[in-house]
């Protein structure tokens, strides 16, 4: 019978480590393109080259990064170490019939919102024109713009590597015609009163945000897919007050279409997002 791929990682790297550590050795990991990023426990650290070697030789990869701390501020940059490997870890990666050019040392890409990715590549139509307030390399962007072919996407980034990435992705998966990159802050650079559909892709106090996106819709009125993260018992009512709020002034309201728990953040608060329809006032 065969080994799994770990059993064989373990097997190779029997006599370089101490036994008792075999069991600390990462099961999982995430795979972008030729590049791999794993977690290392602290007493693994200073047998990082030789891990790193075999789980490249073993998982067919070119470099591989240890992830240290996570995602981190605005930008959302990864924390990361480079153990083995090619030291230019730009890479290609695919998911979804979709080609993202990315390098892992500078811009996050996470494995666990492939899902909404894969929900929101379909959620639009050719006669819609969106705000993507938080495009990062086209993460949302680019599946919206192959799949759904609205006429005309926004795309806000605003940290200059993710940016760069952007432009290529656009390129690359030959969507020039429909998304716009735009560079900066998306609360000064983000259309006015044109969009039917607004995408907040970012959990880093995003409601404060939500007025840049009723700005972005035209009339005021449309979809707005709305992220951050919230207490589990709060749920649905919290995020929706948040948006009521902030819809007052425009004499709007807003419904909840739906709502989907995109990961577990820390015990007992999650990673959501909310289809809201912002809607006139009925009289
Ligand atoms: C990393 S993405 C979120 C990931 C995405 N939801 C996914 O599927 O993996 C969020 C992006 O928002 C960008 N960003 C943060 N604040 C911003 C702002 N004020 N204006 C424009 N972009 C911003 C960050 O630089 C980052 O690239």
């Amino acid at each position: 019978m065969s080994l799994t791929p770990f059993k064989l990682i373990q097997k190779e790297l029997e006599t370089m480590i101490p036994k008792e550590e075999l069991n600390l050795l990462p099961k999982k990991w995430e795979k972008l393109g030729d590049i791999l990023v794993i977690k290392l426990p602290a007493s693994l650290e200073s047998f990082s080259d030789k891990i790193g070697e075999v789980y490249a030789n073993i998982l067919a990869c070119d470099a591989v990064l240890v992830d240290t701390g996570g995602i981190i501020g605005r930008f959302r940059e990864p924390e990361i170490k480079h153990i083995f490997g090619r030291k230019n870890t730009e890479t290609m990666h695919h998911e979804n019939g979709i080609s993202f050019h990315l390098d892992p040392q500078k811009i996050m890409y996470s494995s666990g919102n492939m899902k909404e990715r894969k929900r929101m590549s379909t959620i639009s139509n050719p006669s819609e024109t969106i705000v993507d307030l938080f495009a990062g390399i086209g993460y949302f962007t680019i599946p919206i713009a192959v799949y759904s072919k609205p006429k005309k996407i926004f795309a806000c980034e605003i940290n200059p590597a993710a940016f760069r990435f952007l432009k290529k992705n656009i390129l690359e998966n030959n969507v020039e015609n429909i998304v716009e990159p735009l560079h900066g802050d998306s609360k000064q650079i983000s259309p006015k009163e044109i969009a039917d559909r607004v995408v907040m892709g970012y959990f880093h106090e995003t409601s404060l945000f939500l007025e840049t996106a009723i700005n972005a819709l035209k009339d005021h009125i449309g979809i707005i897919h709305y992220h951050d993260t919230f207490s589990d018992k709060k749920i649905p009512e919290s995020p929706l007050d948040q948006i009521q709020t902030i819809c007052n002034p425009f004499d709007r309201v807003a419904y909840l279409l739906s709502h989907y728990k995109i990961k577990s953040y820390a015990p007992g608060i999650s990673h959501y997002v909310f289809d809201i329809e912002i809607k006139e006032r009925d009289n």
